[in-house]
């Protein structure tokens, strides 16, 4: 493990202290969803500014903690908020939350962002798993010195997004009497939303959700052999595929109404979750 991973990890075992247990998934809340880490029972919450190495995000909508403690019964760590490459930060530095996860213990990460919709099937206020992504950004967090001792320097994504999970998650969202859509989420580096001309580039390409975010924390945790799930809120309909212009004010207010199933199909799946 890095040094900074390795810090950020003792910093938090020495803040739960003896109430510290091992989380057996990490969970990230993206813009707007940061709600179920209230639900945390025994949390031990710790802000970004405290964690060495952690970016710090400067949008509304991300609390910027780490919150552990149990949801459901079941011992979780919980990222409240994250930081995106478009605020400046390198795109390396997404992986110290992530290995930060892997170094405390847990096996499984889940990955939540907001994200329009290029798939007209899926409207605003629904959810989607990923089942796939494609990389616009133009970044890879991997990309520089490797430490074989975290992951191999070539990792393969041919298996991103876990089908166990996403079949949990599935039988979650049934329980629950959710739909839970499933796409392939293109991520662009933004902050600038796309041109119409743009989605309609990416709906050829297969993509079935846009956003901001997500596709680095994967590969940064398939490199660290952590599984992955990850669930978009669709907020809005692409660009060009609907009348209402897009803001990210419009992104929370639309996030807030996805965020309630979110959390719903979340919850039974983190209570399932052995
Ligand atoms: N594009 C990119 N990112 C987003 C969008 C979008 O339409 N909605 C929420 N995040």
């Amino acid at each position: 493990m890095s040094d900074w991973t390795t810090e950020a990890a003792d910093a938090i075992r020495e803040a739960a202290g003896d109430g510290f247990v091992t989380p057996k998934l990490g969970m990230v809340l993206g813009s707007g969803l940061g709600g179920l880490a209230d639900a945390v029972q025994d949390a031990t919450s710790i802000p970004y500014t405290d964690l060495p190495g952690f970016p710090v995000g400067t949008v509304p909508g991300h609390a910027g903690r780490l919150v552990l403690g149990t949801l459901e019964g079941t011992p979780v760590v919980v990222l409240q908020g994250r930081a995106h490459l478009y605020e400046g930060i390198p795109a390396s530095s997404v992986a110290v939350p992530i290995r930060t996860i892997r170094a405390l213990g847990a096996d499984t990460v889940v990955l939540t962002n907001a994200a329009g919709s290029i798939n007209p099937d899926a409207k605003p206020g629904a959810i989607m798993a990923l089942t796939d992504h494609i990389n616009f950004q133009g970044m890879n967090p991997l990309a520089g010195p490797n430490d074989d001792a975290i992951g191999p320097r070539f990792v393969g994504l041919g298996d991103t997004y876990n089908k166990d999970l996403l079949r949990l998650l599935q039988a979650a969202a049934e329980a629950e009497g959710v739909t839970l859509h499933e796409g392939v989420y293109l991520a662009v580096l933004g902050p600038s939303f796309e041109t119409p001309a743009e989605i309609r580039a990416f709906r050829t390409l297969g993509a079935d959700a846009v956003g901001m975010s997500t596709v680095p924390e994967a590969i940064v945790a398939r490199h660290c052999g952590l599984r992955v799930a990850a669930i978009s809120a669709i907020t809005n309909l692409a660009e060009g595929l609907g009348d209402e212009p897009l803001s990210h004010e419009h992104t929370l207010k639309n996030a807030a109404i996805a965020a309630q199933d979110l959390q719903r199909v979340l919850a039974h799946f983190v209570k399932e979750y052995h």
